[in-house]
C-alpha cells in the first residue's frame, strides 16, 4: 500500500514536461535561465583539480558555515555559532524535509497557509503526523483569525513562508507582532520559516525571523543559495536554528545526507568573500517591473509582487475554464506554460489566478509577452 496515496507528480515536474513536449517559453518552474557569474564557474572548474573530492564535515563545510554565519549577522544583525546552530543542507528541500522529520512526531499538528508551496506537505504524511491547511485571505495576508482558530494543544509548528511563494507576499511588521503574541501562548510549537527568497524583496524590505528576537528560540530557518546565486540545480541551501533543536536536526540528516556535495560548498564558500546579496532584490525588481511593462496590454490583470520571482496574473477576464485547463490551453494554444494557482491548495481553490516566472533573460520575456499579448 502505498505511503503517500493522494501525492502524485508534482505541477512544477507536469508543467516543464509539457512545456519541453510543446516547445513552450517555460514560466512555471522557479529557475534562472541567466548565466551563473563566471567569478563562481570559475572557481568551479579550477576546484575540480584540487583535492576536494571527499567527504566534508557532516554540519557543513568549515569556513562556510563562518561565512554564513557573517552573512546573517550582516543581513539581520544577528549573531550565531557556527558549529552549532548552522547546518548545510542539500537545498532548502532536504532541510524541510529533515527539520519535519526531526522535529514532529505521529498524531501531532503542522500548520500550512495555503496557498502552499508543495515540498511540505509529504515529510508530514511520511511521520503520520497532520498537516493542518489554512487558507490565507484572498489578498494573501493571513488571516490570524482562521490561523489562531487552527491551533491546538496537538500542534507542533507551523510553517510560513516569506517572501512567499507563489504571491510574491511579504509579511510586514504587524503579522510578526500577532504571531508572536500567537506563539507566546503556545511555549512547544517550533516555527519553520522557509525563507529561501529572502533577498529578493523590493519596496518592502523583507522582515527576517532572523531579527525576531522573540521567536529565535524556537525557529528554525531556511535559506537557499539556488535562489541567491541563479544556481538552483546545485541544491545547496541550510538551516538555522537554536542547538537544542538544531542536534535533533543533525540525527536525521547524518543518515539522509551525511555531507552536502563538497566542491559545491567550497566553491560557494570562497564566492561568499566576492559577491553581494544587496544587488539581488535590486536586479529583481528590474526584471519585474519590465515582466509588467511588457504585459501592460494584455488582457491579463497582474497582482502585486512584493518580492520573489513570480507574478500572479488574472485571467478572469479572457476565460472561465479552471486554471489547470487555462495553463495547458496556454501552453498548446500559445507556447507559454505557467503554474495554476489552485493547486497550491489543499481545497483546490480556483480564483482563475496562475503564476509566471520572470526570472529570465529579457529576450525571453519579450517572446512569452508577444505570446501572452496576443490573447
Ligand atoms: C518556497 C520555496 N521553498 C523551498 C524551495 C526549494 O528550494 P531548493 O531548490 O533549495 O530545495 C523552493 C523552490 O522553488 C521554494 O519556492
Amino acid at each position: 500500500m502505498s505511503k503517500l496515496p493522494n501525492i502524485g507528480t508534482s505541477i512544477f515536474t507536469i508543467m516543464s514536461k509539457m512545456a519541453a513536449d510543446y516547445n513552450a517559453i517555460n514560466l512555471s518552474q522557479g529557475f534562472p535561465n541567466f548565466r551563473v557569474d563566471e567569478k563562481l564557474t570559475d572557481i568551479v572548474a579550477r576546484l575540480a583539480k584540487e583535492e576536494v573530492h571527499q567527504y566534508l564535515p557532516m554540519s557543513g563545510y568549515q569556513p562556510l558555515l563562518s561565512k554564513i554565519a557573517r552573512l546573517v549577522q550582516n543581513s539581520y544583525s544577528r549573531i550565531i555559532l557556527p558549529e552549532t546552530e548552522i547546518l548545510v543542507t542539500a537545498g532548502a528541500t532536504q532541510g524541510i524535509f529533515t527539520a519535519i522529520q526531526a522535529l514532529v512526531n505521529a498524531d501531532e499538528e503542522v500548520l500550512i497557509l495555503d496557498p502552499s508551496y508543495d515540498c511540505y506537505l509529504a515529510p508530514v504524511l511520511l511521520i503520520n503526523a497532520k498537516p493542518v491547511r489554512v487558507n490565507l485571505n484572498d489578498d494573501y495576508t493571513p488571516n490570524w483569525e482562521r490561523i489562531e482558530k487552527a491551533v491546538s494543544s496537538k500542534t507542533k509548528m507551523i510553517i510560513i513562508n516569506n517572501p512567499h511563494n507563489p504571491t510574491g507576499k511579504i509579511f510586514t511588521e504587524s503579522d510578526f507582532q500577532t504571531l508572536e503574541a500567537l506563539l507566546q501562548k503556545y511555549p512547544e510549537i517550533i516555527l519553520l520559516s522557509d525563507e529561501v527568497y529572502e533577498f529578493i524583496s523590493f519596496e518592502h524590505q523583507h522582515i527576517s525571523v532572523h531579527s525576531r528576537e522573540k521567536l529565535l528560540h524556537r525557529s528554525v530557518v531556511v535559506s537557499s543559495f539556488g535562489k541567491s546565486f541563479h544556481i538552483t540545480g546545485w541544491k545547496v541551501g541550510y538551516l538555522v536554528a537554536p542547538e537544542y533543536l538544531m542536534k535533533e536536526i543533525k540525527k536525521v540528516h547524518q543518515f539522509l545526507v551525511f555531507s552536502v556535495n563538497s566542491i559545491c560548498q567550497i566553491a560557494i564558500s570562497e564566492y561568499l568573500d566576492l559577491v553581494s546579496v544587496d544587488e539581488l532584490g535590486k536586479f529583481y525588481q528590474e526584471k519585474r517591473d519590465y515582466f509588467r511593462k511588457l504585459l501592460e496590454t494584455s488582457r491579463f490583470e497582474l497582482m502585486p509582487c512584493e518580492g520573489t520571482y513570480f507574478q500572479v496574473a488574472s485571467y478572469a477576464s479572457i476565460s472561465d475554464e479552471n486554471d489547470v485547463d487555462f495553463c495547458k490551453r496556454l501552453i498548446i494554444e500559445y507556447g507559454v506554460a505557467a503554474i495554476p494557482i489552485s493547486t497550491f491548495y489543499a481545497d483546490g481553490k480556483d480564483l482563475k489566478l496562475i503564476r509566471f516566472c520572470f526570472a529570465k533573460d529579457n529576450k525571453t520575456l519579450e517572446e512569452e509577452a508577444k505570446r501572452l499579448c496576443a490573447i
